[in-house]
């Protein structure tokens, strides 16, 4: 079951993702040669505070691990769920994604962000721009009547004709009152396969993209997935309201 959101719901997810984007726009913000991903992390919780909002990954429980951080920031071959470290400093050259998922109310609200720091190579701008591009390609794919396999085969296809590589372990998911709910929606599929989209969903559509090969491990941590090959990877995430009209992207800052 698919939870379809109530007009009271609907208005509870857009303050609690305009919250989320407002608090990756200020951490992004941070991401310049010299600063430590600790600092990054206590900046998130500050924000989320400030917010009157509550983080949704400090405490986040997978298995018998307690994620520890308060964002996530994953640094090159991390791909996602990099915790916040004293030890890793933020280079030129750099790609650091951001993860933030906040509490507001009971609501959840979920986005992602890479930024290159610096000068990057032709490659990595490749990586970058092609995974932003891939999510704003699938979220013209949230629409009602259609399917959850339209979103992944539009990821799919976009990134792969680009030479790039579709991340399997992890996939995007519906949003609500919980940070995971139904359905979930993998970053590669079929056409007209899968659950049926229908207006009052809320979906949090992320994909994650690697340079080289698609393998990714989970490192000692219990938590930072890299990239098997090493080379760097990508992820862009928007919590998407889909609606008669077409979906509308809950988690863009309104200044
Ligand atoms: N956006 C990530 C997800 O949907 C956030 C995970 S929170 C963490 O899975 F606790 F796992 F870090
Ligand atoms: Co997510």
């Amino acid at each position: 079951m698919i939870p379809i959101k109530n007009s009271y719901e609907v208005e509870q997810m857009r303050r609690a993702c305009r919250i989320a984007a407002r608090v990756l726009d200020r951490v992004v913000n941070l991401v310049v040669p010299g600063v430590n991903t600790y600092d990054l992390d206590q900046a998130g919780k500050r924000y989320i505070r400030e917010s009157g909002a509550t983080s949704a990954c400090h405490n986040f429980q997978n298995g018998n691990r307690i994620y520890p951080g308060y964002i996530c920031v994953s640094v090159n071959d991390e791909v996602v769920h990099g915790i916040g470290s004293l030890r890793r400093t933020i280079r030129s050259g750099d790609v650091v994604s951001v993860d933030v998922v906040i509490s507001y109310n009971g609501f959840i609200g979920d986005n992602a962000r890479t930024v290159m720091v610096g000068e990057v190579s032709a490659e990595v701008r490749h990586l970058v721009e092609t995974t932003r591009d891939a999510l704003g390609c699938a979220i013209s794919f949230a629409r009602d009547g259609g399917r959850v396999g339209d979103i992944s085969h539009a990821v799919q296809t976009f990134v792969e004709s680009r030479g790039l590589s579709i991340v399997r372990e992890f996939v995007g998911h519906g949003v609500g009152r919980s940070m995971h709910e139904a359905p979930q929606i993998p970053n590669h599929g079929r056409k007209g396969k899968g659950d049926r989209l229908r207006a009052g969903m809320t979906l949090a559509i992320e994909p994650m993209v690697n340079l080289g090969k698609h393998e990714v491990i989970v490192a000692d941590d219990g938590w930072t997935a890299v990239t098997l090959d090493g080379k760097p990877s990508a992820h862009f995430e928007h919590t998407v309201l889909i609606t008669k009209n077409g979906p509308e992207i809950l988690t863009l800052p309104k200044k």
